[in-house]
């Protein structure tokens, strides 16, 4: 009905490296294109069907766990659905590939954490350095760099519009019926 290949797209970077952005942008220029999708983010998640779990390993684990669970619902009803959320370790990320199953697609927004920090979107970079948020991703709890991302856009020197367009492609060979 949907004539479209519906997938989940899987952002992974730090906290200001682009997902949010990216993943707007790719939204809109899918519904151009004629797609149906569905936007999950950390950000939605986290205030609502997630409003219970904080940022400690078990509950970011969750956040995940239940993050990738939505999507496969909105991917089986066939949307193409778009998820941005740090997805900061290996081990978080596999959960994501094992919930979902066939159709995850890891796409990596690369930028190095100087210049997540330069951005400071939200103000946190700042408030992490000083104390006031623990388990911060990239300054005080880890992340590691996907090894194997099926898309990589490197966010540090690309502009926005470069990166939207990378995104974009690679995106709509993958869903076009
Ligand atoms: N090539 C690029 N691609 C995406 N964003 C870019 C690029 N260059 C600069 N930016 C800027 O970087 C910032 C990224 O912020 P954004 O909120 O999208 O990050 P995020 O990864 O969603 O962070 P969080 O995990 O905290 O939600 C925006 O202000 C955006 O304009
Ligand atoms: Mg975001």
């Amino acid at each position: 009905m949907l004539k479209q290949k519906s997938i989940v797209i899987w952002m992974v970077g730090l906290s200001g490296s682009g997902k949010s952005t990216l993943a707007r942008a790719l939204e809109n220029s899918l519904h151009k294109e004629g797609f149906l999708t569905q936007l999950l983010d950390g950000d939605n998640m986290r205030t609502g069907i997630n409003n219970n779990l904080g940022f400690s390993p078990e509950d970011r684990t969750e956040n995940i766990r239940r993050a990738a669970e939505t999507a496969k619902l909105f991917m089986n009803a066939g949307l193409v659905t778009i998820c941005s959320f740090i997805s900061p370790t290996d081990e978080i990320r596999k959960i994501a590939k094992e919930v979902v199953g066939e159709g995850y697609v890891e796409v990596y927004v690369d930028c190095p954490v100087e210049v997540c920090e330069k951005r400071d979107v939200k103000g946190l970079y700042a408030k992490a350095r000083k104390g006031e948020i623990p388990n911060f991703t990239g300054i005080s709890a880890p992340f590691d760099v996907p090894k194997n991302p099926d898309v990589a856009i490197d966010t540090a020197h690309q502009t926005l519009e470069e990166s939207h367009q990378t995104l974009v492609k690679a995106i709509i060979e993958k869903i076009k019926y």
